[in-house]
């Protein structure tokens, strides 16, 4: 089902004259693509996505844009709020993003009235991305932990997410309730290896 973000955005309109000056589509790409290598390569910015890949940033963020800009349900993904859940993001991070963004738009050919157009998207979800602290994801409603962990047989046998070795069939492992990485009792103890704890 497709996410419904114009209605929890506010005042988010589509905007198909942004969109047309963003080719489309294809300038949008252009602007991501030059935005995430920035933002991957940034020292503040950068470790938020050690878990994800550029290229799935990118075509999660093309969506989500493309949705907002162009009225047509094109994004499957999470709504901000559970999105970044987990990550702490001051006002000051939140500035500096939009910084990035902004030169790059500009740097693609965009004027001043369309990159504070642009601008005022991200804006709408200001408030349900910075935080002080992690806030647990909501499902329906729901809280899911933050943290923790969950026992597991394993069925039909996988890679340990901790060090990569074999979890063959009917071994014992350790799930963490929110991210659903998993770690072998023999390999891994059942936690994460320092430095890859996620919250
Ligand atoms: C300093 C600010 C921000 C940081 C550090 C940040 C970081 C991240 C990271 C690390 C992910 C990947 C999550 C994962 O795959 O596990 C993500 C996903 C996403 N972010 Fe942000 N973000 C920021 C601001 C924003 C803003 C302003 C928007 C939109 C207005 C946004 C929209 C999204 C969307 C749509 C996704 C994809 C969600 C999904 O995977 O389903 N982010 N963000």
């Amino acid at each position: 089902m497709a996410v419904r973000l114009r209605r929890r955005g506010g005042d988010l309109a589509p905007d198909p004259e942004l969109w047309a000056a963003l080719r489309h589509g294809d300038g949008l790409r252009e602007v991501l693509d030059d935005f995430y290598t920035r933002v991957y390569a940034d020292p503040r910015l950068g470790p938020f996505f050690r878990f994800a890949t550029r290229e799935r940033a990118i075509d999660k963020q093309f969506a989500f844009l493309k949705e907002l800009l162009t009225g047509e349900e094109c994004y499957f993904g999470d709504r901000p709020y559970n999105a970044h859940h987990w990550m702490v993001i001051s006002d000051e991070l939140f500035d500096h993003r939009e910084q990035l963004m902004a030169d790059c738009l500009r740097r693609h050919g965009l004027d001043e009235a369309q990159v504070a157009r642009f601008r005022r998207i991200d804006e709408v979800f200001r408030k349900q991305i910075v935080k002080s602290e992690p806030k647990p994801k909501k499902l329906r409603g729901e809280a899911i932990p933050l943290t923790g962990f969950g026992d597991v047989v394993i069925a039909g046998g996988t890679l340990c997410d901790g060090c990569g070795q074999a979890l063959d069939d009917g071994s014992a492992a350790r799930y963490h309730l929110r991210t659903g990485q998993t770690y072998g009792l023999t390999c891994c103890d059942g936690a994460e290896p320092r430095g890859l704890e996620r919250a």
